[in-house]
């Protein structure tokens, strides 16, 4: 074999299992196979660098645009649809389609799902991916090719075989809508709260945000997905006959189509989709706000033309808003882990989309300002997918509605709130804060950071002297009850069962499965204390880049800005919060504190074994002992994989309690199905196989 084919081979591969993994969800190899072939087939580029292609999988991370992002007209005009609210306005539109259309006439509706995201216009020449463009005003887009190119469900190449098989030409326009995934989207939100920055409003804002970056490697670094809605032929005209016939086409080029569309004959059935389809907003892992329907034929749409701005052959469903209106009673400021001071609208309780809100964010004074939101407003309020509700807009204001008193001290501690030049909150700087200690605690036992299971709410406020109920959680500040078992996350390793057990609501067991789970959580990596530490700007992602490159706290404690400087990713503002951190001397105290109570803090070393290698995995249910992320892990390191969906592909469904629609797939497809006890027994035989005998 010449170095040409293996390369050509190696490629086809790549994008074979890139295909498995990012459109169908059904990954064959573990990330470390995956990355041993792109591993090889960076060395041969390397070796030979007259081989490398631009669609090559290695390139998907090219340099970034030169000035900003060029401007380029697109094909035709990125329409917008006019929106439908119920089932009289759909019944309305169906009667203008058919008297735009000959008499006798019926349509038929594609029905597909309204993604909530932002749309990209993909042009394709040779089947090879040449420009990503953004709608722009809808007749000029941005062109975001750099950034496009690394998003792992758009294909940068289409063989001469896949166009074939979809029996298309090499050249067409596909347009669709890019999302970013919950799942990425709250991942960054934890990221970027862990590093003190304001967390997105939502996964459509941060994924046109994303988009937009000049950094394609930092964008290559988030999740964002790419569904397929329209193909269209280079003067931008519908290529095949139907929408029914281009989402198959599109399937068949392995592009991610819409997971649920129907073509039905009449607006009846249009209806029904829409009703069913609603409630799957809670169980897709992206958002949605409505459903677009649109007339099958592409010769009746180019009869039906065009408004001023929307076809008259489209429409969108809207869904009720996830929001509502209802009266400010008050604003009370809460203070975070890192002393941030965060206004809490406390509202008239009102019911949205089945959950009781009492309280929204109003996230900062700049944002009561910008609202001009007074107590005794009635005000709108929103609930996002996975946020926190938040106020929109003020409805109707209160003849005799006052003003918003922002505080000037810690309503907790007491001490002078401080407002940092260019910054918008306010903030406590007193570091024994109680409010600030107690985030603390929870987040450093949180899932993510030390995993101490247990340290909840109430043991934190237990273990403060706090006390907490309704009626002072209403009030914001904990009220002191007893004297603190625990001034640092340094005193929780010094815990013992008498302590614990004198609380009033822990048992013996609880106090022991505790003391465990702090005893476990003394071999936490690096990576993981160097978040719980709480150092500015430090989230996940640099904790771990740092950890890897010190791999030890020692040699991190006594770095100067320029080493810091030199670890990759990490600039000048986060290399000086680090460097200030460890220069406090109560900061390397605590330190000193936790290793001389047992605490590792080393480099994660990750030890694998390749026994559940070629695998793959579908978790679903509530499992008896293991959380998922748990399980997860556990699967992971064995070197299996972990889908989001059961397919033909899948090799084991883990279910748990209450395991539904997956379950039932799986059986439906013959897919081996194991509970907790199972999947512990499969990874038995690897603990013995594979790590064991040592
Ligand atoms: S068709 C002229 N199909 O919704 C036709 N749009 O409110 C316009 N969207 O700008 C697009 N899912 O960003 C279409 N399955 C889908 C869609 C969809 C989401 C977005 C798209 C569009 C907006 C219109």
């Amino acid at each position: 074999m010449t170095v040409e084919q293996e390369v050509e081979g190696l490629r086809e591969e790549l994008r074979g299992h890139e295909h498995l993994y990012y459109v169908m969800d059904a990954p064959v190899l573990t990330d470390a196979q995956y990355d041993g072939l792109m591993n090889r087939l960076k060395v041969l580029e390397e070796a030979h660098p007259e081989l490398v292609t631009e669609d090559s999988p290695t390139q998907r991370v090219g340099g970034k645009p030169a000035d900003g992002f060029e401007k380029v007209a697109h094909s035709r005009r990125m329409l917008s649809l006019d929106n439908a609210y119920d089932e009289a306005d759909l019944k309305a539109w169906d009667l203008r389609v058919k008297g735009s259309l000959a008499s006798g006439e019926e349509p038929r509706y594609t029905c597909e799902l309204k993604l909530d995201g932002l749309s990209l216009a993909l042009h394709y020449v040779d089947g090879k991916l040449v420009r990503g463009l953004t709608r722009g005003d809808g007749t000029t887009g941005e062109d975001v090719s750099s950034n496009v190119r690394t998003v792992k469900s758009i294909p940068l190449v289409l063989s001469a075989k896949v166009l074939k098989a979809a029996g298309l030409p090499g050249s067409f326009e596909i347009r669709g809508e890019c999302v970013m995934p919950q799942g990425a989207f709250k991942k960054l939100n934890e990221e970027r709260e862990a590093a003190g920055q304001a967390p997105a409003a939502n996964p459509r804002n941060a994924a046109a945000g994303t988009i937009r970056m000049v950094e394609p490697s930092v964008v290559a670094r988030r999740r964002l997905d790419f569904y397929a809605y329209f193909l269209l032929d280079t003067q931008g005209e519908m290529l095949l006959g139907s929408q029914e016939e281009a989402l198959a086409a599109l399937g068949k080029l392995g592009m991610r189509v819409n997971p649920r569309v129907a073509t039905v004959g009449s607006i009846e059935e249009v209806w029904a989709f829409c009703q069913e389809a609603e409630p799957l907003r809670d169980t897709l892992g992206f958002e949605i706000d409505g459903i677009v329907i649109k007339v099958d034929a592409a010769a009746q749409q180019r009869r039906l033309g065009m408004t001023g701005k929307a076809p008259r052959w489209a429409i969108a469903y809207k869904f009720a808003a996830r929001a509502a209106v209802t009266r400010l009673n008050g604003v009370e400021f809460g203070v975070g882990r890192t002393g941030k001071v965060t206004p809490v609208a406390m509202l008239e309780p009102v019911l949205i989309g089945g959950t009781t809100v009492k309280r929204a964010t109003l996230h900062n004074p700049d944002e009561i300002a910008r609202l001009g939101v007074r107590i005794g407003d009635t005000v709108s309020v929103e609930r996002g997918g996975d946020v926190i509700p938040k106020i929109t807009g003020v409805v109707t204001a209160a003849g005799d509605g006052k003003d918003i008193e922002l505080p000037v001290d810690c309503p907790v501690c007491g001490r002078p709130l401080v407002k940092e030049e260019g910054e918008v909150d306010l903030r406590c700087v007193n570091a024994s804060c109680p409010a600030r200690l107690r985030e603390e605690l929870r987040f450093f036992g949180s899932r993510r950071v030390m995993n101490i299971e247990g340290l909840g709410e109430v043991m934190v406020a237990q273990l403060l002297g706090q006390k907490i109920d309704e009626a002072e959680e209403e009030d914001g500040a904990p009220v002191l009850v007893a004297e603190p078992l625990v001034r640092s996350i340094a005193d929780l390793y010094r815990l013992t069962k008498a302590q614990l057990m004198a609380f009033e609501r822990t048992g013996d067991k609880s106090a022991t499965t505790l003391l465990e789970q702090i005893e476990r959580s003394k071999q936490a990596p690096l990576a993981r204390v160097l978040l719980g530490l709480g150092i500015r700007f430090v989230g996940e992602r640099t904790a771990g880049l740092l950890a890897a490159q010190f791999g030890g706290i020692d040699g991190l404690m006594d770095a100067t800005v320029d080493e810091l400087t030199k670890v990759n990713e990490v600039g000048p503002k986060v290399a000086e919060a680090v460097y200030e951190f460890f220069q406090e001397e109560k900061n390397r105290a605590l330190v000193r504190d936790l290793q001389g109570l047992g605490l590792t803090m080393r480099a994660e070393k990750k030890v694998t074994t390749e026994q559940l290698a070629g695998l793959t995995f579908v978790i679903t249910g509530t499992l008896p002992t293991l959380t998922r992320e748990a399980a997860k892990e556990r699967i992971e390191a064995a070197g299996g994989k972990v889908a989001g969906t059961v397919s033909k592909k899948t090799s084991y469904l883990v279910a748990g309690e209450e395991a539904g629609s997956k379950l039932e797939k799986a059986e439906a497809l013959g897919v081996k199905v194991v509970d907790e006890a199972g999947l512990l027994g499969l990874l038995e035989v690897v603990d013995i196989e594979g790590g064991g005998g040592v």
